[in-house]
């Protein structure tokens, strides 16, 4: 990599109008990221001193979204009128600190850039470089104009392109390194003499090969410069990203049984010997231990699955599944719940901002919210927690090896002791101490002949018994 002091410009002042949103175009989420938080990520391992992020449309919105990637040296500059790519950058340019050399400037909406080939950029020894890609289906993007030894000589944009000019397959990624004075000096001469009436950033190279300036440029991967302006593109970036990922995981030891049926954003790491089985979603920053088994049909929104737990059928949303725990099918774990070791949710469980403790079970039919349960308790089927009182949540504790009959009601908040037990059936409004048994029902009451009398009443005439 070049060893002089380098800047980053990153442009994300435009709407996007291409995207027919209300949002911001880069604000766009694709596997897990937000567009502009995929560059600032591709940059992140180059440890630049300086990153300008350009922002104009929702500034407020974007400079957060810049600023939650907690990016070392990252400021924003304003663009207040998107005037086009070259008018950003020379917003960013005051902004750079004085020992700044060189200039890597970026566009916001490109998601599939690596750091690998953003250090290929900046390798170059010119006094510019640019990205360029070769396209079979170059719409919609700047071609490269070269003279007749091959020389770079200048980009022309679709929109003013001759028809001659529109057949070069060799496109502008829009990703460049320039020495600051001459980007400077060329960023003051831009005029916007064409067809959009934009002051356009590409039209820096031919200004600086006209003063003599020796810009090269450097051929990329198809998929990494890729651009993406509509949510057609969006679709297919996020095709390629997903596809990155599982195959990231599948490289550093999980088994991934369908590729196809599995959905992995970018953020999601899973440990060796873990099988992700078909029909999985595993989003955002989800963790996956060891020697875990995750689906199938399973969906993990940043969530913690650690080593040897399984997961069958079900949703963990922002919760923790502790090692060798046991969950699903058709469990669903809100956030704030915690599964320690050997801990299992059956089927049919819902919980939320609860703990489940070592070993405890909760196998069939449950709701479970803001509860703490001990090790080794055992909370039957269609247990309640009754956590909401139409106001307020309340919360339940249960003990150690407590045993919690099935149908039961904990009307919170109440406290099961340490090994006691609630009678099945029972509707607990006061705490059970521990060791005690805890019975609220009614006692039952059977009535002889009651059956039979109902049905004679009712015209039905018993054969066996009349
Ligand atoms: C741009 C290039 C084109 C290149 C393509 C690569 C120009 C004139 N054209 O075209 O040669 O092939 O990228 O993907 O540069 N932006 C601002 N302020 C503005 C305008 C744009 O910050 O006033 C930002 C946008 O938010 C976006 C980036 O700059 O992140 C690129 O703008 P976009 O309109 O997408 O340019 P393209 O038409 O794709
Ligand atoms: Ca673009």
């Amino acid at each position: 990599m070049s060893t002089k002091q380098t800047a980053a410009v990153v442009l994300a002042a435009g709407l996007g109008t291409r995207f027919r949103s209300d949002r911001a175009k880069v604000m766009h989420g694709v596997a897990g990221r937000t567009m502009l938080r995929h560059i600032l990520e591709a940059l992140r391992p180059l440890g630049l001193t300086q990153v300008v992020v350009v922002v104009g449309y929702q500034a407020d919105q974007v400079t957060a979204e810049a600023e939650a990637a907690d990016l070392e040296g990252l400021t924003t500059a304003l663009q207040e009128e998107q005037l086009g790519t070259g008018h950003a950058v020379a917003q960013a340019l005051p902004e750079l600190d004085d020992g700044v050399e060189q200039v890597l400037v970026l566009p916001g909406d490109a998601p599939l850039l690596t750091s690998g080939t953003l250090e290929e950029l900046l390798s170059g020894d010119a006094d510019g470089v640019l990205l360029t890609t070769e396209l079979d289906d170059p719409t919609g993007y700047g071609r490269i104009l070269r003279d007749d030894a091959g020389h770079v000589v200048g980009i022309v944009e679709e929109a003013d392109a001759t028809e001659a000019q529109r057949g070069l397959r060799e496109v502008n990624a829009g990703m460049y390194v320039f020495d600051r004075d001459q980007l400077e000096r060329a960023v003051d001469d831009l005029d916007a003499d064409n067809a959009q009436g934009e002051q356009y950033l590409t039209d820096v190279v031919e200004i600086l090969v006209e003063e003599g300036a020796e810009i090269r440029a450097v051929l990329a991967p198809n998929d990494d410069v890729r651009g993406v302006n509509d949510r057609v593109q969006l679709a297919e970036a996020g095709g390629l990203l997903r596809e990155r990922a599982l195959e990231r995981l599948m490289r550093e030891g999980a088994t991934v049984v369908d590729p196809s049926s599995t959905y992995v954003d970018v953020g999601v790491t899973a440990g060796r010997d873990t099988v992700i089985l078909p029909g999985c979603i595993l989003e955002g920053e989800t963790r996956i231990g060891g020697e875990a088994t995750i689906g199938p049909y399973t969906h993990l929104v940043d969530a913690e699955v650690e080593d040897g737990a399984r997961v069958t059928r079900s949703v963990v949303l922002e919760a923790s599944v502790g090692p060798g725990a046991d969950v699903g099918p058709f469990s669903y774990l809100r956030p704030g719940t915690r599964l320690e070791r050997g801990a299992k949710a059956g089927a049919f469980v819902e919980i939320k901002k609860s703990t489940v403790g070592e070993g405890s079970k909760v196998p069939h039919l449950t709701y479970m919210g803001d509860t703490t349960v001990g090790r080794d308790a055992n909370v039957g089927a269609g247990t309640v927690t009754v956590n909401y009182d139409g106001y307020d949540k309340h919360e339940t504790r249960i003990g150690d090896g407590a045993f919690i009959g099935s149908g039961s009601m904990l009307m919170a908040p109440v406290s099961i002791g340490d090994g006691a037990y609630v009678a099945g059936g029972s509707a607990i409004t006061d705490d059970v101490p521990d060791d005690a048994l805890g019975i609220g029902r009614a006692r039952q009451v059977n009535k002889d002949g009651w059956a039979r009398e109902h049905r004679e009443r009712h015209g039905d005439v018993d054969e066996d018994q009349s």
